[in-house]
């Protein structure tokens, strides 16, 4: 694939933008600047290149772990809030890449970002029923009770069949580990207000098959290689 056409494909800018940065001088491939928009190179393996000092790897599409932190909104036109997108690279965001599911504004933890249509399709789907991990923090102190109920499943006021949680592990007197498999409007908080407490912070941990890395700080982000890692 020709450099130009590379760093188009990434983001980089318009045809014309990428092939201006390439015969400026900024863009390096192993080390060494190429200065030839029209240089070919084997993107099968992904190819590690520089762009103005932004080191790149070349992901045919992109899937990203955010860690959020509070006070960002996940929505694409952000009313209140910053977009989580401004914590994002300019190629990331300039490639059109969306949330997988929302997570609150004081949510924090776990959150994908895809320019994949069809895996962002699969992602939300409620066929696929990819399991996510919470751990909340409640205002009150929680009863093994509290937890079966929500087991067991609690009705919400906007569908009268009840939702369940997958699983529910007490973590504390008054933290919860709490897995769901929909993604309904502030379900988590919605689920500990019908059983009587009140969700005082939550964070993701997981998604499917992918942790947060406890060595990812809130605001960055990891590219995710593998996508089937989250059906695991
Ligand atoms: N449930 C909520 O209530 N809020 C979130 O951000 C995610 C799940």
């Amino acid at each position: 694939m020709r450099l130009s056409q590379i760093l188009f494909s990434q983001g980089f800018g318009a045809r014309r933008e990428c092939e201006g940065l390439v015969a400026h001088g900024l863009v390096k491939v192993a080390g060494e600047v190429i200065d030839d928009p029209q240089a070919e190179f084997d993107v099968s393996q992904g190819l590690a290149f520089e762009v103005d000092g932004l080191p790149w790897v070349y992901h045919e599409k992109a899937l990203v772990m955010l860690h959020k932190p509070a006070g960002y909104e996940c929505s694409l036109k952000p009313s209140a809030w910053p977009g989580v997108h401004t914590l994002l690279p300019l190629p990331l965001r300039r490639r059109g890449v969306q949330p997988v599911g929302r997570l609150d504004q004081d949510t924090t933890g776990l959150l994908l970002l895809t320019d994949d249509g069809p895996l962002l399709h699969k992602l939300t789907s409620p066929k696929h029923h990819v399991p996510k991990v919470y751990e909340v923090t409640a205002r009150h102190p929680l009863s093994q009770q509290q937890v079966d109920r929500l087991l067991a499943g609690v009705v919400l006021d906007d569908d009268p069949r009840p939702v369940k949680a997958d699983a529910a592990e007490l973590t504390g007197e008054t933290t919860l580990r709490l897995t769901l498999v929909q993604g309904k409007y502030h379900q988590v908080k919605r689920m500990l207000a019908a059983v009587g407490n009140r969700c005082e912070q939550l964070h993701r941990s997981r998604v499917g098959g992918l942790v947060l890395p406890h060595d990812l700080p809130a605001g960055k982000w990891l590219w995710v290689d593998d996508p089937s890692a989250i059906f695991r």
